[in-house]
């Protein structure tokens, strides 16, 4: 189901955070259905300066995501690797009126290919917590395969939940239908 269901994104773009984008990202974390599915730090407030820091501070290749002519979200290629060639992919959507709609699946896409085609990665790897069904749909629709779980490794809504840990390798995505874009 998630490799073949598909449909036209909004019209984004990722680019260079801005100052502003300190004080709507910290909106978007406020927001616990944006948030829950997060790292244990974001499960109680942020300080803003910790936020302004995410957003705004040096980092290998953290951009954010502007859709439909507004701030919508981040992601990027984290703890960089450069011996192995690898990093890590996040997204976070944090304009719900954006949601379901296929932004996360194209931002995964695109920066998967920016890792590959343009900052020489080997291998992307990535984590969900497992009961978060969106963020499994646009790890699989973007090409990462399941590497396993860790078992029990957060508390959320009352019950320790699993952590999948997911990848792609470079010779992948060169051989899948969305190399290139
Ligand atoms: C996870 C996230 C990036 C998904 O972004 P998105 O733009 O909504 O993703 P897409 O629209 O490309 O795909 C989501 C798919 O999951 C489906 N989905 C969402 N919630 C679902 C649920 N509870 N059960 C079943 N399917 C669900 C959507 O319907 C959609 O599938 P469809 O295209 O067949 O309708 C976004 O929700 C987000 O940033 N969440 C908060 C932060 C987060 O969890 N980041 C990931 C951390 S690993």
């Amino acid at each position: 189901m998630e490799l073949t269901a598909d449909r036209e994104p909004p019209p984004f773009l990722l680019r260079a955070p801005r100052h502003e984008d300190a004080s709507a990202y910290a909106a978007f974390m406020s927001d616990p259905e944006v948030s829950i599915w997060l790292e244990d730090r974001c499960q109680r407030p942020i300080p803003f300066h910790h936020t302004q820091a995410f957003v705004l501070g040096e980092a290998w290749c953290r951009l954010a995501i502007e859709c439909e002519g507004r701030f919508a979200g981040m992601a990027g290629l984290e703890d960089y690797d450069a011996a192995n060639g690898v990093a890590r992919f996040f997204v976070v959507v944090g304009d719900r009126a954006l949601s379901n709609r296929g932004l996360g699946t194209a931002v995964a896409r695109a920066l998967v290919s920016r890792g590959f085609h343009e900052l020489g990665l080997r291998k992307i790897v990535s984590n969900y917590l497992a009961p978060n069904v969106a963020s499994r749909i646009v790890h699989a629709r973007a090409g990462f395969s399941e590497e396993g779980v860790q078992r029990k490794v957060a508390w959320r809504r009352g019950e320790w939940v699993d952590q999948v840990l997911v990848s792609i390798l470079r010779e992948e995505w060169l051989g899948s239908a969305w190399r290139g874009q």
